[in-house]
């Protein structure tokens, strides 16, 4: 039974939270008198003590007590004798658990925030960097046309921008408190919650005492938030990867960030890209993970809820370490503007700059110009070249139509330069898109 039973092995990361709640709550029991003040001072030194224990990693816990609140109490009654009973008025492990994981969420949450923060402006100062470095974009991971790097990188910056907000709606959305709730059915004691929410920073007290105790959809939703935040960074984890092989060599990682190999002395391997492309696992099993625990569970409290946490403290560090590790790598990262420009060029990318100029200066429908333009790109493989390699006569045997004003764009230079339409790949738009997200980043 203790083996199944006790969690002090897991929620001994809860012993500070713990405390906090455990301070304002006996605050309030001093304030409403529901406790006399000599005890609840005696109480609040001891929970002090308590804390530096804890902070100085002498704090000995014990399984046979089960769970933290069980440890923090009984060493408490070992520093102040009878008082340590009276903490305990007004309130249950229910209300206490969910104070604390509510606190460390929030935390978590917030630390989260901070860190993107971080990676977005490591992204913001490369593409600031590479507003002109021209490289191929892709669709299916075949060349399809020319992009900027620095356009690239900014698409990440969105991307974790609405991670960002993902974990800025749950948490203002988590923001009430539990405590006070007491086992479920709240107190007959007169108890302030109001001033133990506003004493550790929530909103307010969370208005149904069922509820309070019995929903873990905060940790949920910020396991929501976390597991497409990690699909999200897996994404760039991957291209970087990619980017890293010898046949693409777009990039280059330093010593810092890659690792060598035991056998081949050639190899430095994006470990780190493809550990954050792999914890994006653990961090989506444990959202699958709580959703099942939660399932089916009847209002109010039930001991499945102590399966709330293994998940949280797992996958919230493993984002944690993601977030801060790809903001490493896109620090260190050199690009490698020669072999960017290189593959840009390859594969025809430029055809659809040939197909809209046939709409714009020959007056073509785009359906035959496109249709044209395939023609054009068939008569350069014919020859083994890229369609930017023909000549105007070459061109113009093709379809009478395209003049030597169409060699102009099919430079991949002019291909980026001319996309200048909102939100898209011409260094100058790019500018623009960084010095918005330096204003709004770094205010
Ligand atoms: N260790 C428990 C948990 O994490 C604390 C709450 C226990 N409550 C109870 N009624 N047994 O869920």
């Amino acid at each position: 039974m203790e083996e199944i039973n006790a969690s002090i092995d897991v929620d001994k990361r809860l012993a500070s939270q713990d405390i906090r709640g455990s301070l304002a709550h006996v605050a309030m029991l001093a304030d409403t008198g529901i406790v006399g003040r000599q005890d609840a001072e005696a109480i609040a030194a001891g929970l002090r003590q308590i804390e530096g224990e804890v902070a100085a990693g002498t704090f000995r816990t014990s399984r046979a007590l089960e769970d933290i609140h069980m440890n923090v109490e009984a060493r408490l009654a070992e520093l102040v004798g009878e008082a340590a009973g009276r903490l305990h008025t007004a309130r249950s492990r229910n209300d206490q658990v969910a104070t604390d994981f509510k606190l460390w969420v929030r935390e978590a949450v917030d630390g989260l925030g901070a860190e993107l923060v971080d990676l977005q402006r490591a992204l913001v100062e490369r593409a600031e960097e590479h507003a002109a470095t021209v490289m191929p974009g892709f669709t299916h991971l075949q060349s399809a046309q020319p992009i900027t790097f620095g356009h690239h990188l900014l698409a990440y910056v969105e991307m974790l921008e609405r991670d960002r907000g993902r974990f800025a709606d749950a948490r203002a959305r988590m923001n009430t408190s539990p405590l006070g709730a007491a086992a479920l059915a709240g107190t007959a004691f007169p108890i302030d919650r109001a001033a133990t929410a506003a004493a550790l920073g929530f909103d307010g007290p969370a208005r149904n005492s069922l509820d309070a105790v019995s929903s873990r959809d905060f940790a949920l939703e910020a396991l929501a938030a976390a597991a497409i935040c990690a699909t999200q960074l897996s994404r760039l984890a991957e291209e970087v990867v990619v980017w890293c092989s010898a046949p693409f060599s777009f990039v280059r990682l330093s010593d810092a960030f890659t690792t060598g190999s035991s056998i081949m002395p050639q190899k430095r391997n994006p470990d780190a890209a493809e550990l954050v492309r792999a914890k994006v696992g653990r961090i989506v099993g444990a959202l699958t993970s709580l959703l099942v625990v939660m399932k089916g569970v009847p209002l109010a409290y039930s001991k499945d809820m102590q399966e709330d946490k293994p998940p949280v403290f797992d996958a919230l560090p493993a984002l944690s370490l993601c977030v801060r590790a790809t903001a490493g790598m896109v620090r260190d990262l050199t690009a490698n503007e020669e072999a960017m420009r290189a593959l840009a060029g390859k594969g025809h990318t430029t055809a659809t700059d040939l197909a809209d100029w046939l709409v714009r200066e020959a007056g073509l429908p785009f359906r035959e110009a496109h249709r044209v333009t395939g023609a054009c790109v068939r008569a350069a493989e014919r020859s083994g070249r890229e369609l930017a390699e023909l000549s105007a006569e070459e061109l113009a045997a093709v379809d009478g139509r395209i003049t030597s004003d169409a060699l102009g764009v099919l430079s991949i230079d002019r291909s980026v330069e001319s996309r200048t339409s909102l939100g898209g790949t011409a260094p100058e738009r790019v500018r623009e898109e960084a010095a918005r997200w330096r204003a709004r980043l770094w205010s």
